[in-house]
């Protein structure tokens, strides 16, 4: 065996050369696994005993891209296309060996060998888009070419991981290798190539899937036009189209051309970066710095809800999703006998969708026990609290629960705003008791807080992230204040929005100005879409604020057919003359003399103070680091990747600006512009969010 560099190595097996790459964790192609594959292959080819090439990946995997960390940084090393044109024109078979995932640059280099085997739990996908990128390898000319432009179209613009069967039917494998026989049945496999004089297939040549499809610009205008809502905002997923259409209309080398530039221009934009960042974000966000990644976990196999409402039927179904059993509590029949039919309907409609068989369906349900005596719980690992939004109510839960549930088990709390030490505080086990804050749909929103309180043990903060890990979701680690990280950062834009209106702007002028930056809907949508109702008690109104009056109205939001907007039979908003006209007369009775407001000042008002907020958070230690609020915002409120997040949209902003803002409002409209230290201090010292350690 020579050591060809200390990434890659290269053996022999008669008279097949095996390239064996090792590079942890993912074999991603940095510089030096360039450099160390492209001698290798030179060394291989040179040898004229060695008559054909195998190339596979030691580890969890095969070459799973780029090296993402290296982007942005100047260019060392082989360049990945020198790399593909040493395996393309090889004068011998070049077999690529795949498991775990080839991914972006993986599978691009793979595309450049002859031959590709996989192992039955391989996958295979382009995902340069997720990271605002399209496949500058030539993976946007190559797929295609292989797999037809609807399936390419499909796995660049979606970045899906496809797996080996799917892969051996398109033919982007060639063949399938038992799960522990890879290496030999690509070597195998290369001896066949080399004994029945099998060409040396190129992909570059492969014409006929492309030139099907020229002519036909309706197969991307269809597709387009079908993805449009889900591509809104983002440049990626339309150069990837691009591409693929420079694929079908263009000879290869010209392709080749048109995709070096187009990812040239993603590259060094502001899109791709955002996304590039969030990327290390959401890896980021695991690790806490006090806590050892070996630190003991308490074994999770039967979790219990309290509360088959809106919250706690979706809680349930993340379990039961992760073949976890769940025991679901009420206090009437009446409520569970609802709650329960809904997670059924919710199962039953996704079997519709083709998403779930029926048994997958029973099989969930199967897991699933609705009771109304606490005592079931006793057995329980986890016991998860979604009653209402009420201190009294949940510390009685707790105090209940405390006596029931076995010693070591944790206790957690669904609560959207109240103070989890005082929840923690009505139990003889504190340190079991934590916060873990959903997301609606919970279900479906991949977001969770975990809210440390003040005594929390280590063992039970490190079973809650990686009980998250387990049911598919994303967590931060959040500390005890007043709507936690998400919604206390909500409350300022809330606020804003609100005053805007007083001051002249129009509830849908608001949100179209935060839609048309990127997020799902604004703040009035948003009300609507809630229920203006929530909190509001019919006894208690006095016309005191807008909501109020709308309420009073019936016009309780979406679910009254009217609330902000009025809804037609669809749901669908259109902006309302009754509020229009409850508004202006509300402002009239404050004597507010409303004023003409820019989309840019409606712009700043919700979020910069969102950005101080945020500051403030972390002067306060609430959050670890700035790219956990970030993942926060992106994944519990839409925040649009393609900006990185409230704050990395500070910094690529400027804090300064921000600052700026602050002080002029701070001085014209109170403490609700106070401008948090940690800002004062950045801007002085000409730091960012990103540099904080
Ligand atoms: N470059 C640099 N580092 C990478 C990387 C990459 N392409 N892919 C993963 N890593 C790092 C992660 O940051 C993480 O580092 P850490 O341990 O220090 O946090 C470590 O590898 C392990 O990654 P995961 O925690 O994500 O491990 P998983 O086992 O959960 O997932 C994976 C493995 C499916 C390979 C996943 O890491 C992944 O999807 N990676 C990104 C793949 C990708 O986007 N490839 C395309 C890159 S762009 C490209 O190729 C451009 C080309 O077209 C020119
Ligand atoms: P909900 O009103 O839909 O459901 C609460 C359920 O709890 C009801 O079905 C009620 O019968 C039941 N319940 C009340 N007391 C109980 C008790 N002692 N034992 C058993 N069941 C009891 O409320 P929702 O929206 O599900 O909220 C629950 C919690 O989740 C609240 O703390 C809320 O702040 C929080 N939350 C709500 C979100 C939302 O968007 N709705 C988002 C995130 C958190």
């Amino acid at each position: 065996m020579t050591a060809i560099n200390p990434v890659t190595d290269l053996a022999r097996d008669g008279e097949i050369a095996v390239i064996t790459l090792n590079s942890p964790p993912v074999n991603a192609l940095s510089g030096q696994v360039r450099d160390g594959l492209a001698e290798a292959f030179r060394q291989a080819i040179a040898d004229g005993t060695a008559k054909a090439i195998v190339l596979i990946c030691a580890g969890k995997t095969f070459i799973a891209g780029a090296d993402i960390s290296e982007f942005g940084k100047p260019m060392t090393g082989t360049s990945l296309f020198d790399l593909e044109q040493i395996i393309e024109n090889a004068p011998k078979p070049v077999v690529a060996a795949i498991h775990g995932t080839a991914l972006g640059g993986g599978l691009e280099v793979a595309l450049c060998a002859h031959y590709r085997v996989a192992v039955p739990s391989a996958k295979c996908g382009l995902p340069e888009v997720n990271i605002g990128l399209l496949p500058g390898a030539g993976g946007t000319q190559r797929l295609p070419r292989i797999v037809g432009v609807e399936a390419a179209l499909d796995m660049v613009t979606s970045g899906k991981h496809v797996n080996a069967k799917k892969c051996l039917e398109t033919g982007l494998i060639d063949t399938l290798a038992p799960e522990d026989g890879l290496r030999a049945t690509a070597i195998e496999f290369a001896k066949t190539v080399v004994a029945e004089n099998r060409p040396l297939k190129k992909v570059r040549e492969n014409n006929a899937k492309v030139e099907a499809a020229r002519g036909k610009p309706e197969i991307f205008a269809e597709f387009r036009k079908t993805n449009a809502r889900k591509f809104r905002g983002f440049l990626a997923p339309e150069y990837n189209i691009r591409c693929i259409e420079a694929a079908v209309n263009l000879p290869f080398d010209d392709g080749l051309k048109a995709e070096r530039k187009m990812f040239m221009e993603l590259m060094t934009g502001p899109q791709s970066a955002a996304q590039r960042y969030v990327f290390f974000a959401e890896r980021q966000v695991w690790k806490l710095p006090d806590i050892a990644d070996d630190t003991p976990e308490i074994p999770v196999k039967k979790v219990g809800v309290i509360g088959a409402g809106t919250m706690g039927g979706g809680i349930a179904m993340n379990f039961l999703n992760a073949g976890i059993a769940v025991t679901i509590v009420e206090t009437s029949e009446e409520a569970l006998t609802r709650g329960l039919a809904i997670i059924r309907r919710n199962y039953e409609n996704t079997a519709r969708k083709g998403r779930m068989t029926m048994a997958d369906v029973e099989k969930r349900m199967g897991l699933l026990t609705g009771t109304l005596d606490m005592n079931a719980l006793a057995d329980c690992d986890l016991v998860i609290e979604a009653v209402f939004e009420r201190m009294d109510i949940k510390k009685e839960v707790f105090g209940k629960l405390d006596a029931i549930v076995k010693q070591g088990a944790i206790l957690a709390s669904n609560t959207s705003y109240l103070n989890v030490d005082e929840i923690a505080a009505s139990t003889k086990r504190p340190e079991y008791v934590l916060g873990l804050h959903f997301f609606s749909p919970a279900n479906v929103m991949r977001l969770l807080e975990v809210v440390r309180g003040a005594k929390t043990a280590k063992p039970v903060i490190a079973t809650a992230m990686k009980t998250a890990k387990r049911i598919g979701k994303i967590a931060a680690l959040v500390g005890v204040c007043h709507g936690f990280v998400g919604n206390r950062m909500l409350a300022q834009r809330q606020r804003e929005a609100n005053k805007l209106v007083l001051e002249g702007a129009m509830p849908w002028d608001v949100d179209r100005v935060l839609y048309d930056f990127g997020l799902p809907m604004g703040p009035f949508a948003m009300s609507d879409l809630a229920g203006l109702d929530i909190g509001w008690v019919k006894e208690k109104t006095s016309s005191s604020t807008l909501r109020e009056i709308l309420c009073e109205m019936d016009r309780r939001g979406q679910k009254t057919g009217a609330g902000f907007y009025d809804y037609d039979e669809n749901r669908k908003a259109t902006p309302s003359p009754v509020t229009e006209k409850i508004i202006t007369e509300f402002r009239a009775k404050q004597g507010i003399t409303p004023r003409k407001i820019s989309d840019e000042e409606i712009l700043e008002r919700c979020i910069y103070p969102m950005i101080n907020e945020g500051a403030k958070i972390l002067e306060e230690g609430k959050a670890i680091r700035a790219s956990d609020i970030d993942i926060v915002w992106i994944n519990g409120y839409g925040w649009p990747v393609y900006r990185g997040g409230p704050m990395y949209y500070g910094d690529s902003i400027g804090l300064d600006k921000v600052l700026a803002k602050m002080r002029a409002w701070h001085a014209s409209m109170g403490a609700d512009f106070k401008p948090a230290a940690l800002l004062e201090k950045l801007v002085a010292e000409g730091k960012t969010f990103r540099d904080l350690k």
